[in-house]
């Protein structure tokens, strides 16, 4: 069994992957800044172990590398806003780059060889073929986009250059919330469709702002391909698995290929919340391509990864679970 280093495993997908890292047997280690995480989620809720500090604080790192037998890391800690990205794109590349730099340099100086790293389809740009397969040119058209897809280059120099070897996940957009109702998306400020569908549910928000009606989609609203979190959490297990067994750098597409329309998410949450909800038309935002759907068929392929909770319906019906009972109604 493996010792996992997680950075960001107090924020959203990496507390699921820390819920699956302890469900097969292997022991995480959480390393958070807390800047978005959640501390009473890791320490009460998964009961792991949580190093609170920054990934960019090498003397820190290097005391963890030292004192742990860690045989892989987890890399989920990152600032994930695309609009902020464009306004403020150097904290962007400090935390996305510069800091996961440090943490790559501690890794190669302590000799730890596994790396898996949460990249994003954001880092296609618009794509030109759809479902997008992994070898589909990448040109990010923003800063957020560019920080990751960075962080795929550096990976690919420091394989050959110092033995790391990495699995870098893509991921479409992640959704839903552990099956039991344990774990849960919690960003502040949230900007994702269904949280703010289901906070809108809820009364904490009086309606959705709907961005561009007029895409060359059949509805006009942009197309998604959403994955439960709980299957990219998997992804992330077998992932490792993959690394301890000796296979060499590669990168997976996680998502479903199938793809939903915003009114589409907007009707599934209707049906699930069983609740009329108000929605508001606004003009496109810039940088949203019309259609993001992804192949995920060397996931499946090469890991076996075969995702439990496929549906849409699954994804909201979970994440209405864990908003009802983290957020409960307004009053
Ligand atoms: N949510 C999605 O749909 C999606 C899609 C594609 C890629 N991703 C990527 O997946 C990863 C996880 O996303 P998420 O939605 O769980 O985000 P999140 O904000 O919930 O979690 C990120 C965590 O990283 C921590 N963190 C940030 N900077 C840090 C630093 N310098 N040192 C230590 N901890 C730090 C935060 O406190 C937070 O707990 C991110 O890298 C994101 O870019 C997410």
């Amino acid at each position: 069994m493996a010792t996992v280093l997680v950075t960001g495993g107090a924020g959203y997908i990496g507390s699921h992957a820390v819920l699956a890292l302890q469900a097969v047997g292997h022991t995480p280690i959480v390393l958070d800044n807390l800047v978005f995480g959640h501390r009473e989620l890791v320490e009460n809720v998964l009961q792991a172990e949580l190093v609170v500090g920054d990934m960019d604080d090498r003397p820190l790192l290097d005391r963890l590398f030292r004192d742990r037998a860690i045989d892989a890391v987890m890399h989920f800690s990152a600032f994930a806003y695309v609009g902020e990205s464009v306004t403020h794109p150097a904290k962007y590349y400090r935390n996305n780059v510069a800091a996961t730099l440090t943490l790559l340099e501690a890794m190669v100086a302590a000799q730890v060889s596994r790396f898996i790293f949460s990249s994003t389809c954001a880092t296609y740009g618009v794509p030109t073929t759809v479902p997008i397969p992994e070898d589909h040119p990448q040109n990010p058209i923003n800063p957020y986009g560019r920080s990751k897809w960075m962080v795929e280059q550096l990976l690919a120099d420091f394989g050959p250059a110092y033995g790391l070897q990495s699995v870098c996940f893509r991921y479409f957009n992640a959704a839903g919330a552990d099956p039991l109702g344990r774990l849960g998306e919690d960003h502040n400020p949230e900007t994702h469709l269904i949280p703010l569908l289901l906070l809108t549910a809820l009364g904490h928000r009086s309606h959705l702002e709907l961005y561009g009606t007029d895409y060359p989609t059949p509805d006009g609203t942009c197309i998604r391909d959403y994955v439960h979190v709980s299957d990219l959490a998997q992804a992330h297990v077998l992932g490792l698995e993959y690394l301890l067994e000796g296979h060499p750098t590669t990168v997976f597409n996680l998502g479903n290929g199938n793809g939903f329309s915003v009114r589409e998410a907007i009707a599934m949450a209707e049906t699930v919340t069983r609740r009329s909800l108000p929605i508001r038309t606004s003009p496109r935002r810039p940088g949203d391509p019309p259609i993001l759907v992804g192949s995920s068929d060397r996931a499946r392929q090469v890991l076996g990864w075969v995702p439990a909770y496929p549906n849409l319906q699954d994804m909201v019906a979970h994440a209405w679970q864990w908003h009802q009972n983290r957020h409960g109604l307004a009053r």
